[in-house]
């Protein structure tokens, strides 16, 4: 509890620029929560269309934080940086990708990375499945990538993993604890296992919301089971705002590639229904709410 408690408080790191690559649910966000906090962000995609729902939500994150102080809302978005062609890599004190998640584009990304970054940038993935020594095996010198792992939505979950391997430096694993409370987060550190410690759990409960599916009970009952039993939010609502994609990497991730999928989270992803990103998975969303009949 000691150590947790202290765990990135003592580094001296203070990251002024951060390169976010992909703009999606989690990028945008992460990169959000970086400006929030003073920092310059420039923020990669494949296209500058896809970069532009995450600088809309950004924009109404700010005017919700700085209401009533416009010009504090615009800073703040004056620090996030549309950057399609990546230049912001040469500059960042931190590297952080958040792209899809597949192990060769992820490792292609970070050679890439490696031969622009400035030498004593530090490093990251957000993968959530994926073993963080095969991403950094790929790199010249794999003692500089770490986990830095958000939840999702970034602006409200308060942990965030950070996860080293056994060739992660002592100097990189604690940087990304000193970022991670420079974001006003609590730092976990965690081995580099499948699923870290919060998917491992969480995971095999998600999975098993969704057999009950496949044996035929309706997503709105078990989710007002789970909440009326005291969960936040109900396990099925839960796949939809991860994402139905993600949510089968990691299963697959966890299980075994072969492992079984539930029929209907397969079926789901086949019609391209992916949840909330997509308006569409077990619910339809509207306004990032979730369509429930009464
Ligand atoms: P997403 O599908 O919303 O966004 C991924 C973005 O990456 C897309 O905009 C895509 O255009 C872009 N992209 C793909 N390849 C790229 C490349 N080579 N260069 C630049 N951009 C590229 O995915 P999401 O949900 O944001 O997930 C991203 C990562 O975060 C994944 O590794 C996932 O496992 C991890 N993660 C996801 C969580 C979730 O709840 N969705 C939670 C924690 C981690």
């Amino acid at each position: 509890q000691e150590r947790l408690k202290g765990f990135g408080k003592d580094a001296d790191f203070n990251p002024l620029r951060v390169h976010v690559v992909g703009a999606g649910v989690m990028g945008g966000d992460i990169a959000t929560e970086c400006a929030l906090r003073g920092m310059i962000v420039t923020l990669q995609d494949q296209s500058v269309e896809r970069i532009a729902p995450a600088i809309a939500r950004a924009a109404k994150r700010f005017e919700r934080k700085f209401k009533g102080k416009p010009r504090e809302a615009r800073f703040a978005l004056d620090r996030v940086i549309p950057d399609p062609a990546g230049h912001g890599v040469a500059r960042a004190d931190v590297i952080i990708e958040a792209i899809v998640e597949n192990l060769e584009a992820k490792r292609a990304l970070f050679v890439d990375i490696e031969l622009r970054a400035r030498p004593d940038a530090l490093l990251a993935s957000n993968t959530s499945s994926l073993r963080i020594a095969d991403i950094a095996s790929a790199l010249a010198e794999p003692g500089r990538l770490v986990g830095i792992h958000f939840f999702n939505p970034v602006a409200v979950m308060p942990l965030v993993e950070v996860v080293r391997t056994p060739a992660s430096s002592d100097e990189a694993f604690r940087r990304a604890a000193a970022f991670v409370r420079k974001l006003d987060k609590l730092p976990l550190p965690v081995k580099d296992e499948p699923g870290f410690l919060v998917n491992a759990v969480l995971g095999p409960y998600m999975y098993e919301a969704l057999r009950c599916v496949d044996e035929g009970i309706a997503p709105e009952a078990i989710d007002a089971a789970l909440v009326a039993y005291g969960m936040p939010m109900g396990p099925i609502e839960l796949v939809d705002t991860v994402g139905l994609d993600i949510a089968v990497a990691a299963g697959k991730a966890l299980a075994g590639a072969a492992a079984v999928l539930p029929k209907a989270l397969a079926d789901k992803v086949a019609a391209g229904h992916l949840g909330k990103k997509s308006g569409q998975g077990f619910y339809t969303w509207q306004a990032g709410k979730a369509q429930k009949s009464a």
